[in-house]
């Protein structure tokens, strides 16, 4: 602690003529200096154990008044609001409190802070800014606040300045800036590599627009040579554009970079108002990235009744249209089609047309059978002809079922069986199309009684000339889920905006996507180290529908056109079941492969899909995974691995058992000839008796993986 003080007040000394105010974290680890400029810029500085982290860094905005030839305020509007501020104010407080999440990876979270808020007037505008720092003891949070004044009312964000000034060159885990898409591959380079490296990077999607070379998505996660990890993301993403970072390479500064508009308006305010919280997590050892939970706690508390809201564990009729095996549309009789005109009833239906009676009863059987909550089923409704990319408004109305869908039969048929049916809804991106439908979507649901929904957003958007990530679209991702709630549904939303800790405000936004889920296995294939990025970038804001349980790694099984390989083992995908949190958990692969590998399929049925206490064990981003959780209903434990591109042997102690207690240890893990591209079905399962005293010495091959159950042993 004297260190860090003398560190700051040398540092202080030096750059002669700032003001400053510093805050430090609960644990005395982080300290931040609040700085002001000669100029009136605001500046802020963070260390982290008495090393600087976050250099010197601009904070403020380009606004502008001026919208399609109309200006909402006076014409001598002055477009600088990151200078000529005067500090009016500074407030330190601290706040520490216990909350307990719906669902989740522990049972009870700690939001534990020191704030500082800082009020700013400019002097020419008298228009005022605030900054509002929270300081947690895995790093730091920040947003600005614009208060009501006279001064300013209505205003557009041109830019958001707000800089992230590096103190080296650091590896970064990065994926291409993009309005559209995050379904990429991670890319592992230097940060001045980025740019050089970019255009391989940028691997096709139906929807994508970059915006520099050097632009890249969070949430980002990088390491400096001398071991540090930091993680930057943004926190509670409301009523804004999604912020991406473009890098300055010389400097080794990032720029927030918002998504514009159609008219290149990053978002549209009106005081009074905030932004989203910028989110910094730092810390030696890249387990405690992984267990910080700054996402969540800057969002604000539950505002919903949650109690009809619970996990799902699901099958579904669904990687047979992902594999090409099975089709999401009915027919191919027509050239296009349109709702209300199109008459299906003497269309010939696709042999292969999944959503079907009795494809739909096989699986209700098969989900009854194995426990599990529900199926989902996709391309039931009528539309899915031409579906994307032909800019189509009126795509699907989400209510009329294809001729050999028999909604009420097939719901009352789950039913029964104590099985519930995933509502599906593709809105190809025609979003004021959902809209327009989304209550009479939902009141349908209800009338079913489907308690959950898929959405989905292939394909450009419709108003055309918005993107994935503006803030229309945020504001569209954020109303389906308050609207959802209101009808008692769990949201499901695949190409959304990644999450940014939205759930602990609406816990039923069950998951996203929004990444490159297993899907991709499908389609080419996913880096074999995938999943040990996803959660240190992808899931800090959110859990992730990724979709894992593939047993077969050889689409061509499934369909013989499709030559994808799945780029990890077996006992990988198992691993992911506790690797990959969350509270919505797929057995995506055919039911026909479950029944070849039953005994591995016994721990799909039996891992839980919310958590008392969740232990990170091992974790090096892009290396390897291990976490172990206690289930939240039980006292057995788990423990999941993901493994990189290298073999590698994991040493668990299992001190983080009840002493005094004996436990079988049911270990699923990769055969000693398994190799992820050649051989990776693979697998051992061994069983043992152990205690807290023990430790498991368990290797893995490249993109290999394991699951432990832990059962403790009545007394
Ligand atoms: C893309 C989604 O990620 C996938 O899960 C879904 O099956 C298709 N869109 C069709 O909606
Ligand atoms: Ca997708």
């Amino acid at each position: 602690m004297n260190k860090i003080l003398i560190f700051i007040f040398l540092f202080l000394f030096s750059i002669q003529g700032l003001k400053s105010q510093s805050l430090i974290s609960p644990s005395n680890e982080f300290e931040l200096i609040f700085l002001m400029s000669d100029s009136g810029e605001p500046l802020y500085n963070l260390f982290y154990k008495g090393q600087e982290v976050i250099k010197p860094s601009s904070l403020g905005f380009e606004i502008s008044t001026y919208f399609s030839g109309f200006s909402f305020t006076d014409n001598n509007f002055s477009s600088n609001f990151s200078s000529d501020f005067n500090v009016i104010e500074y407030t330190l407080d601290s706040y520490d409190e216990t909350w307990f999440p719906v669902w989740g990876e522990e049972s009870e979270i700690r939001n534990n802070y020191n704030e500082l808020f800082v009020e700013l007037e400019q002097e020419d505008t008298g228009r005022r800014l605030n900054i509002r720092f929270r300081l947690f003891d895995t790093g730091l949070g920040f947003r600005y606040e614009v208060p009501e004044q006279k001064a300013l009312g209505h205003f557009i964000i041109k830019n958001e300045l707000t800089e992230f000034t590096l103190t080296g060159d650091h590896m970064a885990i990065w994926i291409p800036g993009d309005y559209d898409s995050q379904e990429y591959d991670y890319n592992t380079t230097r940060l001045s590599e980025i740019g050089s490296t970019f255009d391989a990077a940028y691997t096709e999607n139906v929807s994508q627009n970059s915006f520099s070379k050097t632009g890249v998505q969070t949430s980002l996660q990088m390491k400096s040579d001398d071991g540090i990890y930091i993680n930057i993301h943004e926190a509670a993403l409301v009523d804004y554009s999604t912020m991406h970072l473009n890098l300055d390479t010389e400097n080794l500064t990032f720029t927030s970079w918002l998504t514009p508009d159609a008219f290149g308006n990053m978002a549209y305010m009106n005081a009074p108002c905030k932004t989203p919280w910028r989110t910094i997590i730092v810390s030696d050892d890249a387990r405690d990235i992984l267990a910080s939970r700054i996402t969540y706690n800057l969002n604000e508390p539950l505002a919903i009744d949650p109690s009809w809201i619970k996990p799902i564990k699901y099958i579904g009729v669904w990687w047979e249209m992902i594999t090409g095996k099975s089709s999401w549309s009915y027919t191919d009789d027509f050239r296009s089609v349109q709702l209300g005109i199109t008459d299906y009833t003497n269309a010939v239906r696709k042999e292969n047309h999944a959503a079907n009676n009795q494809n739909v009863k096989f699986h209700i059987d098969f989900a009854a059978l194995h426990g599990f909550d529900a199926v989902l089923v996709e391309g039931w409704n009528i539309g899915w002809e031409d579906w994307f990319g032909n800019s189509k408004e009126y795509v699907f109305d989400f209510k009329t079922p294809y001729p050999d869908f028999d909604i009420k039969l097939l719901n009352d048929y789950a039913h029964d069986k104590g099985v519930e049916l995933i509502m599906h809804h593709e809105t190809s991106s025609s979003v004021r199309n959902y809209e327009r439908h989304l209550e009479d979507a939902y009141s349908f649901m209800n009338k079913y009684g489907y308690n959950a929904v898929k959405s989905g957003y292939v394909g450009d958007i419709i108003p055309r000339g918005e993107t994935h990530y503006g803030q229309y679209m945020i504001n569209h991702y954020n109303y389906a889920i308050k609207k959802a709630a209101e009808y008692k549904i769990m949201i499901n939303a695949h190409e959304a905006v990644r999450p940014t800790g939205i759930a602990r405000t609406y816990p039923n936004l069950l998951a996203n996507e929004s990444a490159r889920g297993t899907e991709y296995q499908a389609f080419g294939g996913s880096k074999p180290n995938h999943t040990t990025i996803l959660p240190f970038t992808r899931q800090i804001g959110g859990p992730m529908d990724y979709t894992p349980g593939i047993f077969e790694m050889d689409i061509s099984k499934l369909n013989p056109y499709n030559g994808s390989k799945v780029n990890t083992t077996l006992a990988n995908q198992l691993g992911l079941y506790v690797v990959m949190y969350s509270p919505l958990q797929m057995a995506a692969d055919l039911p026909e492969n479950y029944l070849r590998f039953m005994d591995a399929f016994q721990f799909i049925k039996d891992v839980p899909l919310e958590w008392s206490k969740s232990i990170y064990l091992e974790a090096e981003p892009g290396e390897y995974i291990t976490i172990a959780r206690k289930d939240k209903n039980s006292d057995t434990w788990y423990i999941g691995n993901s493994n990189g591109y290298d073999e590698r042997t994991s040493n668990i102690s299992l001190d983080f058992l009840e002493t005094n207690t004996t436990y079988n240890a049911i270990i699923y893990k990769d055969g000693n000839d398994a190799n992820y591209s050649s051989n990776p079905q693979s697998y051992i399962i061994d069983s043992k008796f152990v205690n807290s005293n023990d430790t498991l010495i368990i290797k893995t091959v490249p993109a290999g993986g394991f699951a432990i159950q832990l059962l403790p042993l009545m007394e």
